[in-house]
Parts: structure tokens; sequence; C-alpha cells
């Protein structure tokens, strides 16, 4: 076990669990996006940060020490959390009023946490068009914020591998291998890609059902779940 002070209050958990998890066990809120509990835990987004001595630290991927002294709510801390989401929001096509994930959009819904009201950060954003062409999936890139848990869901938990990070840098996107369609790789039209994704950047086609009805008919695709993800609330 390990022994750890967080907003002055101790607590004792077993060695090798996160500081979130701590957190979390004494009802401490701290936000976090592209974490996916078992699933995703890339500590790429840095949303989830906390102090931790002179150190921000990623909360959801540091594993709480014995003697620690965490502070999770400093204007230190929430003012790092708020450039880190005006960042991603600077490369996100912002259509909330017409997103199809509007008030349920994780990143809608920090923004508002944070009070972000205006974004500074303006420039160049990556034009890439929607990947419509899957009987199931469609892909709109320029919405994703890169945080993997589609990468870590459709490979860690369906075992499919069909999507993963293509590109460098500021030109890096998710998608198929050689920037395929979904359509063109082996998807298996599962869905739980939709599900992990914090944001409106995978969505399913409208005429859901028409679609697994032609899939069945055709046999074109394996099908492993008996439905489409239905999108947690
Ligand atoms: Fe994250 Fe969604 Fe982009 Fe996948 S498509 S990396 S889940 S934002
Ligand atoms: Fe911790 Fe993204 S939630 S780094």
């Amino acid at each position: 076990m390990v022994k750890l002070t967080i907003d002055g209050i101790q607590v004792e958990v077993p060695k090798g669990t996160t500081i979130l998890e701590a957190a979390r066990t004494l009802d401490i809120h701290i936000p976090t996006l592209c974490h996916l509990k078992g699933v995703n835990n890339s500590g790429s987004c840095r949303v989830c940060v906390v102090e931790s001595g002179p150190r921000l630290v990623a909360s959801c991927s540091i594993m709480a020490e014995d003697g620690m002294d965490i502070k999770t709510n400093t204007a230190k801390v929430r003012e790092s959390r708020k450039t880190v989401v005006k960042l991603i929001l600077s490369d996100h096509k912002r259509e909330c009023t017409t997103c199809i994930r509007s008030e349920n959009c994780e990143l809608q819904s920090l923004s508002s946490e944070l009070n972000i009201r205006d974004i500074e950060y303006d420039g160049e954003r990556l034009q890439l068009g929607t990947d419509s062409l899957s009987p199931s999936v469609s892909r709109d890139p320029e919405k994703c914020i890169l945080c993997g848990r589609c990468i870590s869901t459709c490979s860690k938990v369906q075992e499919v591998h069909a999507i993963g990070f293509i590109e460098r840098g500021f030109d890096t996107t998710v998608a198929p291998a050689y920037a395929k369609s979904l359509d063109d790789v082996f998807c298996t039209n599962c869905g739980q890609c939709i599900t992990a994704c914090p944001v409106g950047a995978l969505y399913e086609k409208e005429n859901i059902k028409d679609v697994w009805k032609a899939i069945y008919d055709k046999e074109k695709y394996v099908v492993v779940q008996t439905a489409p993800a239905i999108r947690a609330a």
C-alpha cells in the first residue's frame, strides 16, 4: 500500500494505483479526455494534470507514491487544463450546433466546465474531408482530437486493428493504413470505435437499419457483433 495526500486528505491505496484512481476513491473530480478506463491510457491529452510538488503531472498515467502531496484544483492546474483544451479546440472543426454529438460530447462539456468562451490560438487546420464510404461508420478527421480511444478499442478490445495513427506532427490523423477508407479495410462494422470516441469524429450512418439488412443480405462483411454499438448516454 502507499499513503499520499490529495487536496489535504490522506488516503491509502494499493501500489500501482494511479493518482486519478486514488482521487476517485475520495470522490475528487479530475477531468479526463484521452483516458478510457482499462482500454486507453496513453496520457496524451494532459487534461487531467494535477500539481505534485513543483511539477504538473498527468494523473491518469502517473502512479501514486508514498508521501506525495497532490493538489487537483489550484489556479495553476485550472489554467493549464484550460490552455490544453483551447489548443485542442484550435484544430477542431467547431460546428457544435449542428454536430451529431452536441450535448453528448466530452470536449463540449469540458469546455463548458472550464468556462472557455474564446480561442485565441487561431491558425492552420487540417482539411481532410469525411470518409463516409463504409456502410456503417462515418469518419470526420477534422473533429478528431487524436485521443487514441478508438484505436485502443479496435485493437485491444475487438482485436481488429482496422485503424491507427498515420502521418506525423501536425499531419497526424487517425485512419486505416495508407489513409484508406474504412470500407477498404477489414473493419467488422462493430461500431465500438464510435462508442469510444469522446467527440463527433466517428458516428453511425443515419440509415443504419437498412445498412445492417444489406450487410446480411450480401454477406459481404464478417459480422462479429450482433448489433452495431449504441452510444452510451
Ligand atoms: Fe479519439 Fe474519436 Fe479521434 Fe478516435 S476518432 S482518436 S476516439 S477523437
Ligand atoms: Fe490523462 Fe488525457 S486524461 S492525459
